[in-house]
């Protein structure tokens, strides 16, 4: 079992800028005119699979995640380098092959944003040498891509001077997901991303993207995360089927009742019109977009009381409804979250982000942390087989240029 702390704080991002530095400059010959920039990955603590539905979700951005070191050429040529896939080389293209491609690999999803940027009307002036760096496990569903995407937009705003928001910094990295990676994602990722704050959750309302910060300030507590390690597999496209299944009860419900997305339903008036969905998966996804999203409601309200207790509850009750009537958790996350359920200090346990494997978040009390891990752990690797890993998380800031 692998154990990390990962913090980003002063020193660390000193030797951090260095390290990457120095490889820009083996990479790229020299590193003139380099600056260095982080932009985060995220973990969503309650809401899931509500932000194509419009309703609410409660992510925050983290100290992990994408480190990226970026100068302008005088050419249109755009080279790249991730020194997480350090077998791949540089990869070459140019400001003029802006389309997606199987060969591109990973540098689809910057040069996605490059075209995003460049649909808006923003033409990119010049080429760039760019060199990521990810401290964010590969395919653990803590946006990664996000990451990247948000970065990349910091980076070009950054050099050429472009007009846009740090929100506006996520809806071109949701658009290049959508239109040139193809995935058909929702908001939060890359808002998470673009708009975190250290020590906050961002409450947010993906009806209108109204949204407000949350402090959590876990007393005693610490937000550990549990990556299964289980390959993605067919997760893309259940994440569609649940998209589609979902749009399906939203379309037979507007027949009798007059509701822009499935956010706009309480449990009552989904209750009473509920029999308008003519299919039964159809109606139990519906139901967890509407529970889950009046759960996160109220998780928020908790917390702003100061009940973690309640907080953490309604993080249980929303893995069981992800489980049962959403579908999407796999008996990897499921494994988790139970052994973490029988553990004394758990105050809550779900998965977070997609499901299909990925992770789980909980809240451990701080003297049943080692316990935790260890107890998890093992039950986990017992019935699975292979081992999970474990990140005691902290809650960080959006995009920035080192200094
Ligand atoms: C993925 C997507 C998000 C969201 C979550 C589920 O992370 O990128 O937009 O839909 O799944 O809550």
């Amino acid at each position: 079992m692998r154990i990390f702390a990962q913090m980003r704080r002063n020193g660390e991002s000193r030797i951090m800028k260095e390290k990457i530095l120095n490889r820009f400059q083996e990479i790229y010959g020299d590193s003139e005119g380099a600056k260095v920039f982080f932009a985060p990955g995220r973990v969503n603590l309650i809401g899931e699979h509500t932000d194509y539905n419009g309703g609410h979700v409660f992510p925050c951005a983290l100290t992990i995640g994408t480190y990226g070191a970026a100068r302008r050429r005088n050419d249109r040529k755009l080279r790249f380098f991730s020194m997480n896939f350090e077998s791949v080389g540089v990869v070459e293209s140019s400001l003029d092959e802006l389309t997606p491609s199987g060969q591109a690999g990973w540098t689809n999803y910057p040069k996605g944003v490059m075209w995003a940027f460049e649909e808006r009307g923003m033409k990119i002036p010049s080429g760039m040498d760019i060199l990521l760096y990810g401290t964010i496990p590969n395919g653990s569903g803590l946006s990664s891509s996000a990451s990247v995407e948000v970065l990349t937009g910091f980076i070009l705003r950054d050099f050429f001077g472009f007009a846009v928001s740090n929100q506006d910094l996520a809806l071109i990295g949701q658009y290049a997901e959508n239109h040139f990676n193809k995935v058909n994602c929702g908001i939060m990722d890359q808002f998470a991303i673009a708009m975190g704050k250290k020590d906050h959750a961002i409450f947010l309302d993906t009806a209108d993207l109204s949204y407000e910060y949350a402090p959590i300030t876990l007393k005693g507590a610490k937000i550990v995360i549990a990556c299964s390690n289980k390959k993605r597999g067919l997760g893309e496209s259940k994440y569609n089927e649940r998209r589609s299944e979902c749009e399906t009860a939203l379309s037979e419900l507007q027949k009798e009742i007059k509701i822009e997305s499935l956010g706009d339903l309480d449990e009552a008036a989904f209750e009473k019109y509920q029999g308008a969905i003519s299919s039964e998966v159809c109606r139990r996804r519906a139901k967890h977009a509407v529970f889950e999203n009046q759960r996160t409601i109220r998780a928020v309200e908790a917390l702003k009381k100061g009940d973690i207790t309640e907080f953490g509850q309604l993080m249980n009750a929303s893995h069981i409804s992800l489980r049962d009537d959403y579908e999407v958790t796999g008996p990897e996350l499921d494994a988790l979250v139970e052994a973490a359920w029988s553990i004394p200090g758990v105050i809550g346990s779900r998965m977070t982000g997609a499901g299909f494997g990925g992770c789980t978040v909980s809240i451990v009390k701080d003297e049943a942390i080692d316990g935790f891990i260890e107890k998890v752990g093992s039950i986990y690797e017992n019935k699975i087989g292979y081992k999970a890993d474990f990140y005691v998380v902290e809650i960080g800031d959006g995009p920035v240029i080192l200094p």
